[in-house]
């Protein structure tokens, strides 16, 4: 049975038992900061378990997409080198969300695993676990089922610490989790291997193939269990596991699916198929995790996600460098995957071009730095070291883009041990001299307990507040002196603190009349999630806990960062319209001057395409669109369309900003009330910022205004230096007067000639006789090698019987020629001549005995080696 049929026949199953069939859900989880990559089919269903949310169906069943490399469930270090370990793999589940419990979870995966019209998996060949303390799902498999008593293991908190167990299940270090039942393949005797609970657990015989969790409990951070408002069921069967089942094979790698893919790596690294081979492996396997990560919008990068990506993709490329492929590869790999797995995740296809497109990028920057990072490696492993110190490890990292992982890896399978402590030690050094080479912006740097701040500057400009806390530094205090700088905390605020992008207001808080006190506010930054510090100095007067203040923004910033900021989202989405709808927002900057916009997009945006992009936003902007936010659950504002950040962090509530129908962007900043406002929309500058990644920075409003006078005021400059009547006229006067330069050059170039040889001329009165023989050196400014030749020639006629050594120096060069009248040349060679010459300024050369040229690089030696040659001829006659 192929495992694409598997699959469906899976889904089919449940969508019989009244199960809703549900997409798998992208590897970026959408709305949960917790979590690296998805990594169990229950991931998009975490808040239905919490009840935070419902959904129109109570049972559900998917095929999710899983990434198991970083974060919790690592398996990276594995790949390649075990039966079934991944860092891609697809998890079949079936969900119910307070609806069936333990009962109907073992009975439906029963029947779905044995039933004759289903897996057919013969009962002998099957055996349970149960959490400890679970008679109820013991009795249901005893009693229910018929599973003989002594192929149902009890497994109790085995990892060292209450719920700590193979049969207890959490998704992550919070959130929801329970006790679970497994349901494990025993693969025959001819593998080594125990049942689960015996010593022998760890063998490749018992092979874990479903795990059903029966969610009942929502960790918390402090490891407090709260029951669920509806106990449910979470279940989780890795596709490529039960395909070696049904396709009789013991390993995953064995599987249709791997087999194709291990051929291809096989054929793209010139190195016969075989199944024996973990390299093949692990490129078969990486692939996979790094096209469906790069289709799910992720790029590599140096930091989170990104660099997850990164040491997948370096592992991957070295273990074809390993197989003796040094050049580029692994990006004509994803063809073969798009064939494998195309039809069940059409987003392979859709975004093949740019998963290739990124692949070999990184391919081409690794391999820049591969071999000698190899060579490296070499070194430091030969004369058989047995450990491989840290400040290695950091230079690999650090010089070559080795992952310290994959140097890791490199001395595992030599049996050589890494240094790890001693790398983190290199790194914490490196952290430390990065802290104190930046100039360190406080933040959140405060503790701060208490009520939050009510955030009202969306409706106003200033507001009447009590001063909740006071900071001097970072220290808390009572009283703010005048003079002191530090941070102000209010029960309620109009001054949007940075976030999103968007900068923190400036502006002022005040206690007008008497004693009076002014802290002038420049900066605004949240302290904790719901509490903003005004971050600023106290001009004048004291200022204390509880007094009352008028806290007012500088609305003249406000309105410009307004207009930069609802400029952004017209920029997005006249991006995509432009580009395209790969176009993701990677980062940005919004302040009062400028918007600063990085998208993901593998090429520079061209001259036409940020004129088109120029022109349509300024079009929105002419369109006067109303700009409206409102707030609802994150789930309705994707359902609407709008366009949720990559990696941004959401709450359950979300503010949906609405331009027109043109622009829809989850978004909490500031805006301004319609398209209009913003006035005027130009393009400054576009630039790469890393691989896969642009900048485009744009002017708004007045900024924009200001930015086009200045070019107005600089061509009208030019127009008038040019004596241009109009500006079109400009480029006409320019190209006249760039001709007129060629034709001076052309000229001047030639005078310099005529002068030249004129002045070799006169040099024959400068000639000294030495035994009869006529002897010149000398220097001839301006002169070509041409020219030099030319008046070498003239003198031998006129002084008939000579030695000549000509020089010029252009550009701190010198050019050489030398030349012996044929009388001579038997006595005196012009090529030994020319050279005793160049040797003294860092030059040689040669030619034939009546003429030599030669070059050399030192000037300042010239004048002396030119007169030492009337002796150099002295002495050969
Ligand atoms: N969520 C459970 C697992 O991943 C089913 O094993």
């Amino acid at each position: 049975m192929k495992t694409a049929e598997i699959r469906q026949k899976f889904l089919d199953f449940f969508a019989s038992k009244g199960h809703q069939v549900v997409s798998s859900s992208s590897l970026v989880p959408g709305n949960d900061p917790t979590l690296l990559f998805t990594n169990a089919g229950m991931n998009q269903f975490k808040d239905v378990f919490l009840g935070f949310e419902k959904r129109p169906y109570n049972r559900a069943t998917s095929s999710q997409k899983c990434v198991r490399a970083g974060g919790k469930h690592n398996d990276l270090e594995n790949v390649g080198y075990t039966a079934r370990h991944h860092t891609f793999f697809e998890m079949l589940g079936n969900f119910s969300f307070g609806d069936y419990f333990k009962r109907d979870a073992i009975h439906f995966a029963w029947e779905f695993l044995t039933s004759p019209q289903w897996l057919a998996i013969p009962k002998d060949k099957l055996m349970v676990t149960v959490y400890a303390s679970d008679d109820e799902a013991f009795e249901i498999w005893a009693r229910e089922i018929g599973v003989p008593e002594q192929k149902i293991v009890r497994i109790g908190d085995n990892k060292g610490a209450p719920y700590a167990s193979d049969n207890f299940w959490q998704m992550g270090d919070t959130g929801p989790c329970g006790p679970c039942t497994e349901i494990f393949y025993d693969h025959g005797d001819h593998i080594w291997g125990g049942p689960p609970g015996s010593p022998e657990e760890d063998g490749d015989r018992f092979i874990e193939i479903w795990n059903c969790v029966f969610m009942q409990f929502n960790r918390d951070e402090s490891g407090t269990m709260h029951p669920l408002p509806k106990p449910s069921v979470d279940t989780g069967m890795g596709l490529e596991r039960i395909s070696a089942v049904m396709q009789h094979v013991h390993a995953n790698y064995e599987i249709d699916l791997f087999q194709n893919l291990i051929a291809a790596a096989a054929r793209e690294t010139g190195v016969p198929f075989s199944q024996e081979t973990p390299s093949l492996k692990v490129i078969a396997d990486h692939i996979r995790a790094v096209s469906f990560l790069i289709a799910d919008g992720v790029l590599p990068s140096n930091d989170g996600r990104g660099y997850v990506l990164r040491r997948i993709i370096r592992r991957a490329i070295r273990h074809g460098y390993k197989l003796g492929q040094k050049g580029l590869f692994l990006h004509r790999l994803v063809a073969d995957l798009v064939e494998q797995m195309g039809a069940a995740f059409p987003e392979l296809a859709v975004h093949q071009a740019e998963i290739e497109d990124a692949l070999r990028q990184e391919e081409q920057r690794f391999a820049e730095t591969l071999d000698n990072g190899m060579a490296l490696l070499e070194e430091a492993l030969s004369g058989g070291k047995q450990r491989l110190e840290g400040n290695t490890l950091f230079k690999l990292y650090d010089t070559f883009g080795f992952p310290v992982d994959l140097t890791a890896d490199i001395c595992r399978e030599r049996g050589i041990e890494a240094d790890l402590d001693g790398f983190e030690r290199e790194m914490e050094a490196q952290r430390a001299r990065a802290r104190a080479a930046s100039s360190f912006k406080m933040a959140g740097n405060v503790d701060y307990s208490g009520e939050d701040t009510l955030f009202n500057g969306y409706e106003k400009a200033s507001v009447d507040a009590t001063v909740l806390a006071l900071y001097k530094g970072q220290e808390q205090v009572e009283t703010l002196d005048a003079g002191d700088e530090g941070i102000v905390v209010l029960d309620k605020t109009p001054f949007y603190a940075e976030g999103g992008g968007q900068i923190g207001d400036r502006g002022e808080l005040s206690i007008a009349g008497g004693v009076g006190a002014l802290f002038d506010v420049v900066d605004t930054q949240k302290i904790q999630a719901a509490v903003f510090g005004h971050k600023g100095r106290l001009v004048k007067g004291s200022l204390k806990v509880g007094d009352q203040v008028a806290a007012t923004i500088d609305l003249h910033q406000r309105q410009a960062t307004a207009r930069n900021h609802s400029a952004t989202h017209l920029l997005h989405a006249a991006l995509r319209h432009v580009l395209g709808n790969h176009v993701a927002q990677k980062g940005s900057l919004v302040n009062a001057e400028r918007t600063r916009f990085d998208f993901a997009h593998t090429e520079a945006v061209s001259t036409e395409q940020m004129v088109e992009i120029e022109r349509v936003v300024n079009h929105v902007i002419a369109a006067n669109y109303p700009i409206s936010a409102t707030t609802m659950s994150y789930d309705d504002a994707i359902r609407a369309g709008a366009m949720a950040l990559f990696g941004e962090k959401y709450g359950d509530e979300v503010r949906v900003l609405k331009m027109g129908e043109f622009s829809t962007e989850l978004c909490g900043g500031t805006h301004v009330a319609r398209t209009g406002d913003i006035g005027l929309f130009k393009l400054v500058a576009e630039s790469g910022v890393a691989a896969g990644v642009r900048r485009i920075e744009a002017l708004t409003g007045e900024g924009a205004l200001a930015h086009i006078q200045a070019q107005d005021a600089l061509l009208r400059d030019l127009a008038l230096r040019l004596k241009a009547q109009q500006s079109d006229e400009i480029v006409q006067r320019v190209t006249t007067l760039q001709d007129q330069m060629k034709s001076l050059d052309k000229e001047l170039a030639q005078l310099k000639q005529k002068l030249a040889a004129n002045a070799g001329e006169a040099l024959v009165e400068q000639a000294q006789d030495i035994k009869g023989v006529k002897v010149l050196a000398a220097e001839l400014p301006g002169a070509d090698s041409n020219a030099l030749r030319e008046t070498l020639d003239k003198l031998k006629d006129k002084l008939r019987s000579a030695a000549i050594v000509l020089a010029s120096v252009q550009d701190g060069k010198v050019s050489l020629v030398a030349g012996v009248t044929a009388d001579l040349t038997s006595r005196l060679k012009a090529g030994e001549l020319v050279n005793s010459v160049a040797q003294q300024v860092g030059g040689k050369g040669g030619g034939r005995p009546d003429m030599a040229q030669a070059g050399g690089t030192d000037p300042t030696q010239l004048p002396q080696a030119l007169a030492g040659v009337a002796n150099w001829v002295a002495a050969k006659l």
